[in-house]
């Protein structure tokens, strides 16, 4: 059933051009990029959906806000409102600039983690568990069991498994949990979202044993607004009297401002208590790996333009508008019988490679197979969330099997239209329409030892 595109609450004021290969271009770029989407120029991309992550159009304000960048090297005015802005946002007494996400795990993880520690997520995206494992520790995900079958819709796929999260810390023993990581939204689950109970709750499990709760908050503004949706008792709220609330239960944050921070570099870390004690060891990370606290690896200019961008990203008719992008293509989708991880998330639709190729392996690869389908049938490009990118265990260095198969298409903020979204919904149904001949996918063949998916390379399987 078509559902109406929310318009968007902007108009265009700059304009980037676009061009469209022949799809023989395409399909010979596809094989000297060795059938890894990370090795294709983006001019070669006709609509570039490989991430959410730092591919953000800014606002005019943002644009301004260069201009007044404070490039200081300690003590720049834009720090400082970053840190307003971030205490105001999140509550928390403590906020540190980096300079994006992964540099805020970086910076955090060896503070508390070490060999023989564990790390506890509802998932762990692929840079935070690589951080847990430089750290020295191992990261075990702990997500409900709806979220591992794309087909059933159910609120807050992106929960902890609240049950299992005690059991597992029991198993494993307390002392040997060094950290809880909630992913809000759940990136690797589909962007689903936690809801604030399940938060609280996991808030619980840690307090009892006595563990840090830390919140990977990439796209804490999506989350907030499904809950406003979603959640009983919160529909009267503001997205920002959500987002407060959502971070009351968190101890720290790390968090890539790249995604909802609505800029193309940034990260934050936030501790909750003003006075806390990891105040010291984290600014001297930071000094040793980003630059002086203050500035954390960004230009002035960066902070200024994240301290407006947090702000925009809670604006309700923004996510109103970003959530019914993600909705208007679900929609196409579910006309055309082609699963996705439903119902669709915050920052992207998940298609199900696994049903849209059900003889294809996970050893080859099916959300990868469609991704280089995607790009061959209309310079699409996408990324594999599955076992590609999931990798080989640490400790036994085989290939594991991920929980789902999915081609992530992971929407830009403000960047594309209704017509681009029309061709991607076309394009995926051509695919669908031939996907019974494709019955192989593909293999590797080199791989570095870690987040081997974005350099690796591959080969059709045969
Ligand atoms: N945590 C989550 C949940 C993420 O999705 C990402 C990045 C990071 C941490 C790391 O942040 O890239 O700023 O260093 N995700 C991007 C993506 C890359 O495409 O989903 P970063």
């Amino acid at each position: 059933m078509a559902i109406k595109y929310i318009p968007e609450p902007f108009r265009i004021k700059v304009v980037e051009p676009l061009r469209m290969l022949t799809r023989e271009e395409r399909e010979t770029k596809i094989e000297e990029a060795k059938y890894n989407v990370f090795n294709l120029r983006g001019e070669d991309c006709y609509i570039d959906l490989l991430t959410d992550s730092g591919t953000n159009a800014m606002s005019q304000n943002q644009w301004g806000g260069l201009m007044v960048g404070d490039e200081a090297y300690a003590g720049a005015n834009s720090y400082f409102k970053l840190v307003e802005a971030g205490k105001d946002i999140f509550n928390y007494g403590c906020i540190q600039p980096v300079h994006q996400g992964r540099a805020a795990e970086k910076v955090v993880f060896p503070i508390l983690l070490e060999k023989g520690k564990y790390a506890i997520s509802n998932m762990f995206f692929d840079t935070t568990r690589a951080h847990v494992e430089l750290a020295g520790a191992r990261a075990v995900d702990c997500v409900v069991e709806e979220a591992k079958d794309p087909i059933t819709r159910a609120k807050f796929k992106g929960n902890m498994d609240v049950e299992k999260l005690e059991k597992l810390i029991n198993e494993l023993g307390p002392e040997n949990v060094g950290l809880v990581v909630m992913t809000v939204t759940n990136n690797s689950a589909g962007g689903q979202p936690v809801s604030i109970k399940n938060m609280r709750e996991t808030s619980e499990v840690c307090k009892k044993y006595n563990i840090l709760l830390d919140i990977d908050s990439a796209r804490f503004a999506e989350n907030a607004y499904f809950i406003k949706r979603d959640e009983e008792g919160y529909a009267d709220k503001s997205i920002k009297e959500i987002v407060r609330e959502l971070f009351s239960y968190g101890d720290l944050f790390t968090m890539s401002a790249k995604k909802d921070g609505i800029v193309n570099m940034g990260g934050l870390i936030g501790v909750k208590d003003a006075d806390t004690p990891l105040l010291l060891p984290i600014r001297a990370n930071c000094i040793s790996y980003e630059g002086f606290f203050t500035y954390g690896g960004l230009n002035g200019r960066d902070l200024e333009v994240l301290s407006i961008g947090l702000y925009e990203s809670i604006d309700e008719s923004y996510l109103a508008y970003r959530i019914g992008q993600m909705e208007y293509l679900a929609a196409k989708l579910d006309d055309a019988g082609i699963a996705y991880q439903s119902p669709v998330g915050g920052h992207g639709v998940f298609i199900d490679a696994k049903h849209m190729f059900p003889e294809i392996p996970y050893y080859e690869f099916p959300g990868q197979t469609l991704a280089i389908e995607l790009y061959k049938e209309a310079g699409i490009r996408a990324c594999d969330i599955g076992s590609y990118m999931l990798g080989n265990d640490p400790d036994t260095k085989k290939q594991l099997k991920s929980e789902f198969e999915f081609t992530r298409l992971a929407v830009p903020r403000r960047v594309y239209t209704q017509a681009h979204f029309d061709v991607v919904a076309d394009a995926l149904v051509a695919v669908k329409e031939r996907a019974r001949d494709i019955k192989r996918g593909y293999r590797i063949t080199w791989e570095p030892p870690m987040l081997r998916h974005f350099q690796a390379h591959l080969a059709p399987a045969e």
